[in-house]
């Protein structure tokens, strides 16, 4: 049997009805939600019957509207290639209706138009209304469907699907849930958070309840700690003006991160019925500690962007120099937060999670790392100075799996141990095409599944944990901001907030990353990889020294970002180097003090190489060994034997 799947049950069309946007001029509906519904087209997952409606409050005719999405499809469609026999059936279902959504006439004139349609279609009543709109209208949008008797039929379901951001502070999601209950029933309001409707996070919850393996070690007894990184290569491109009044706390961490923690740390519902997984999500949230302001400072950091020169020299703008934001903006584009869960299964347990715009690198990962094997049973083998503990990572983009790391022992006749890893790769395991990720939701709604969309009480609760953060924060502007450089690994004081702890962030060191290292570049993909789960990352502030002049040292260094300053000891700078050197090779191959000080020039990111974890390799990849030998040679004049040093490491 094949070892890629595909899915074997299929799923069936939803019943038919109508689907009205509001907002449909805007950007969503062209770039996400006219392409998902095409790839539901194309998957036979909507129905015949179903005509779609876009409604704003510019005037477009129907067959410029069509025309404009046909343009539009061609640029915002997920698929290699446009299926026209599919595309040419989908756009006749697409009508448009001008209307402003505080004027009265626009909705009968609505209404009529869905009598129509329904009639045409035979959607039996059924209608799903997306707003696709500021959260400012949906009450106005509300109330006026409600006049209009558009919010409920005698005939079919209506249903209406939320964009966020749900509220700006507890209070006015407080307001903004009321003023929709004022005009529909809870089982109709479908909150939409797309987070949820990526596969890589609903297989959080196949990967810990259809599994017996992990879950009796899911809990505080063996979990020495959490984190969740969401990190984003992009600034704040066009959306300054929302932006500024937002911040990574509500645009991130409170919806998208805040429902991933939720996934996997909440108890095992009794079944995949909304209810079940919703109340459990809501047990969770509500057992997150809410933090005092001393809590507050204690347990968060922020920064803001500044502007920087990239590798190529080009220059990258900083926050307060994007279009719409206040020059003098004291909005956080990173944060980071330690959580603790304060339940039986979580109690002690930190939860670390960070994300920011304008970093080094995309990529959404989640890392739930073990408590460390006892060592004591290594202590007469003097190869392993020490255990390293299990990891295990949930890829959640763009890299999409789940890796298990672990330590085995190398080959040879002495016990000695390496980091290794097991990884699962979505794409190698499943055939899927990829979506907007709104596929799944829309179709979710169509069939009235709830799961995967928030309750009220869920973003009351998301609320209550972030508004004390927010509110602390409100007291105090940072003084130190913008305090990390566009395309770096963000603030210094994020790794002070784990580090403190004795713990590391987890930097997904990918191969393609190494082969950039001119040192590197060439060497073979089983050595990168290896060297890929060794290297750890450190981050410099302007000015601080990274080792000095003297000192004993073990490791080595590879510049990621940024420059350092070789100083002599009477603190002339007497070289520098930049993305792709690397210094401190002497003290690695010869634990002796370092032979001068290294200083960071500007914010500079490194990766760490300890010599315990290079010796493990460098006997089976004796080139790059020899290369850092002869790099030694000429810089330091050392006369190592490389054969001798292979054969004594
Ligand atoms: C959105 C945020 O909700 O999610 C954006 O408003 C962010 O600021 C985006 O860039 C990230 O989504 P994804 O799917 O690219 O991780």
């Amino acid at each position: 049997m094949s070892e890629r799947h595909t899915a074997t049950v299929r799923a069936a069309p939803a019943a038919p009805c109508i689907i009205v946007i509001f907002g449909a001029s805007g950007d969503l509906t062209k770039r996400l939600l006219v392409p998902a519904l095409y790839n539901l087209a194309c998957d036979g997952l909507l129905p015949k019957g179903c005509p779609i409606v876009g409604t704003s409050s510019s005037d477009i005719p129907t067959p410029q509207f069509r025309e404009r999405l046909s343009a539009d499809i061609r640029t915002f469609s997920t698929r290699k290639e446009l299926d026209s026999k599919v595309w040419d059936q989908f756009v006749l279902r697409l009508y448009y209706a001008q209307g402003k959504f505080d004027d009265p006439a626009a909705y009968q004139r609505l209404a009529a138009l869905l009598e129509k349609l329904e009639g045409e279609y035979g959607t039996g009543g059924n209608v799903l209304f997306y707003m696709a709109v500021p959260p400012s209208v949906f009450g106005l949008i509300s109330s006026n469907l409600s006049q209009a008797g558009l919010t409920t039929s005698a005939r079919g379901w209506r249903r209406m699907i939320v964009e966020k951001p749900f509220g700006h502070d507890f209070a006015s999601a407080k307001q903004l849930n009321q003023e929709i209950l004022d005009h529909w029933r809870e089982d109709q309001v479908f909150r939409i958070d797309h987070y949820l409707g990526k596969e890589t996070v609903q297989n959080i919850l196949a990967f810990r309840f259809a599994n017996g393996m992990f879950e009796p070690l899911w809990n505080k007894h063996h979990i020495d700690h959490i984190q969740f990184t969401v990190a984003e290569t992009v600034g704040v491109e066009n959306r300054g003006r929302y932006y500024d009044s937002a911040g990574v706390l509500r645009d991130m961490i409170r919806n998208h991160m805040f429902q991933m923690l939720t996934y996997l740390c909440m108890e095992p519902p009794s079944s995949f019925k909304p209810e079940a997984v919703r109340n459990e999500k809501g047990k969770v949230l509500d057992a997150v500690r809410v933090m005092t302001p001393a809590e507050v400072a204690a347990n968060t950091v922020r920064g803001q962007y500044g502007p920087a020169r990239k590798a190529d020299n080009t220059q990258v703008r900083g926050y307060r120099q994007e279009p719409d934001v206040n020059p003098q903006s004291a909005t956080e584009t990173f944060a980071g937060l330690r959580l603790y869960i304060d339940n039986w299964r979580w109690e002690g347990v930190p939860i670390y999670l960070r994300s920011g715009k304008s970093l080094w690198k995309r990529g959404t990962e989640i890392l739930v790392q073990f408590k460390k094997a006892p060592e004591v049973i290594f202590r007469d083998t003097p190869e392993v100075d020490h255990v390293e503990p299990n990891q295990l990572i949930f890829h959640i983009q763009p890299d999409q799996g789940i890796e298990l790391r672990f330590s085995a022992k190398n080959p040879g006749p002495l016990m000695s141990l390496q980091k290794v890893n097991m990884r699962f790769d979505y794409r190698e395991a499943f055939e899927a095409s990829r979506g907007t990720g709104y596929e799944l939701l829309i179709y979710n709604c169509m069939i009235g599944d709830s799961t995967l969309f928030s309750r009220t009480d869920l973003v009351e609760a998301a609320w209550r944990i972030a508004q004390p953060i927010l509110d602390h924060w409100a007291t105090t502007t940072p003084a130190d901001f913008p305090n990390y450089d566009a395309g770096t690994w963000g603030p210094k004081s994020a790794f002070g907030l784990i580090e403190s702890d004795g713990r590391k962030w987890l930097e997904v060191v990918s191969r393609s990353v190494l082969e950039q290292v001119p040192l590197l570049a060439g060497s073979s993909p089983v050595f990168l990889h290896s060297l890929a789960l060794m290297l750890k990352p450190k981050v410099f502030a302007s000015g601080d020294f990274v080792v000095r002049k003297g000192e004993p040292g073990h490791e080595m260094y590879f510049v990621a970002r940024g420059e350092v300053e070789i100083v002599d000891g009477d603190g002339r700078v007497i070289d520098m180097q930049g993305v792709g050197s690397f210094f401190g090779e002497k003290s690695l191959l010869l634990s002796e003090p370092r032979s001068a000080s290294v200083r960071a020039k500007g914010q500079t990111d490194l990766y760490v190489l300890e010599r315990s974890d290079f010796a493990k390799v460098a006997k089976d990849h004796p080139a790059i060994t020899r290369l850092i030998i002869e790099q030694s040679k000429t810089r330091y004049k050392l006369d190592i034997d490389p054969d001798q040093f292979l054969r004594v490491t």
